[in-house]
């Protein structure tokens, strides 16, 4: 999951030139065209990228297992978008999975990826998908691929999720593209039932105004601060390792065979930490809420929130504290 040695110039101007690209507001909704120019490429993104990525998807299947979404080792799974393949590797590190399918519209990431989740699993299956439009997986794994998409791109999708049992999508935390997995919730929840991370089915609150967008924030290995290699990387880099935001969907087919209760309020972005309270932005079905916990009323938790943000997910509403 991370690369061992201290990274040559040449892995990272690869990896500079993808970020730039990745990070390019100009584009707008234009799709990127196929920027894999060789495994070379794909090296070098799963030897950081991808590592960071992967704490997402950490931090998104912990949550969806705490949720009750049930392991999937006699089931096939097909990573959309595969890139280096690290959906697929998080997801059978969580769950498993009896077949991998990795789909990329580039043919060198596909054989990366194939590559990759097979020696990292050993006796598991993995199988190249070149044409996603007729396979009906039962997890359909979707990482930082929407904002990619052209028309066509994003009807295959939408079709490919209809015909899927579950699916886990897990996106980049910034205002356009949670706002676009938001609205994608939104045209699915007539067939699908929301797992993870929303605390009710109702519409998504955070769609109500266009300042907000629903994101979390992954906590990254101790690794990253800690891994010279890595000191070395983020410096060379300018990532900041302290910011991993994310957005995330899990969702099954309905009908569903076992509900789980939902849980309170899902705490939503960062706390806004004062000297003595911790200022929370939670999701509900009326609405996104704000509440305050006190160091006086409730210091666990407060400290918590000071110390390890990240670890508090739900919190009860403001009333009931
Ligand atoms: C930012 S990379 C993410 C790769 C990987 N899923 C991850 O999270 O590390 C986006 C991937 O989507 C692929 N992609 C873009 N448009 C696509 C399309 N229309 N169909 C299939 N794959 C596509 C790209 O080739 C690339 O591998």
């Amino acid at each position: 999951m991370l690369c061992a040695m201290t990274p040559m110039r040449d892995d990272l101007q690869r990896i500079e030139r993808l970020r730039e690209l990745f990070l390019d507001e100009s584009r707008g909704d234009r799709a990127l065209p196929d920027y894999w120019r060789g495994p070379m490429d794909l090296a070098a993104y799963a030897s950081v990228l991808a590592v960071r990525i992967g704490w997402k998807w950490d931090a998104a299947l912990s949550e969806c297992k705490d949720r009750g979404f049930a392991r999937a080792d006699q089931e096939t799974v097909l990573d959309f978008g595969c890139g280096s393949g690290i959906a697929a590797e998080r997801f059978v590190h969580h769950f498993g999975a009896r077949e991998v399918w990795l789909h990329d519209r580039s043919a060198t990431a596909r054989a990366y990826a194939c590559e990759r989740v097979a020696t990292s699993n050993p006796g598991l299956t993995t199988k190249a998908i070149a044409d996603a439009r007729t396979v009906s997986p039962d997890v359909l794994l979707v990482s930082h691929v929407l904002g990619e998409l052209d028309d066509r791109g994003r009807q295959v999708l939408r079709e490919l999720i209809g015909r899927s049992r579950r699916v886990v999508l897990v996106e980049p935390g910034n205002h356009t593209t949670s706002r676009r997995l938001s609205a994608l919730r939104q045209e699915l929840l007539a067939d699908f039932e929301v797992l993870a991370p929303c605390p009710h089915a109702a519409a998504c609150p955070a769609l109500a105004r266009d300042e907000d967008w629903c994101h979390f924030f992954a906590e990254p290995s101790q690794l990253a601060f800690t891994n010279s290699a890595w000191v070395k990387i983020s410096k060379e880099l300018g990532i900041d390792q302290r910011s991993l935001p994310y957005a995330f969907l899990a969702l099954a087919h309905k009908p569903v065979e076992t509900k789980l209760a939902a849980p309170p309020h899902r705490v939503l972005f960062r706390p806004d930490l004062g000297k003595h309270d911790a200022r929370v932005q939670l999701c509900t079905d009326h609405g996104l809420v704000e509440a305050l916990v006190t160091k006086r009323a409730d210091p666990a938790t407060f400290r918590t929130l000071k110390k390890n943000p990240e670890s508090v997910r739900t919190l009860p509403a403001p009333d009931a504290r």
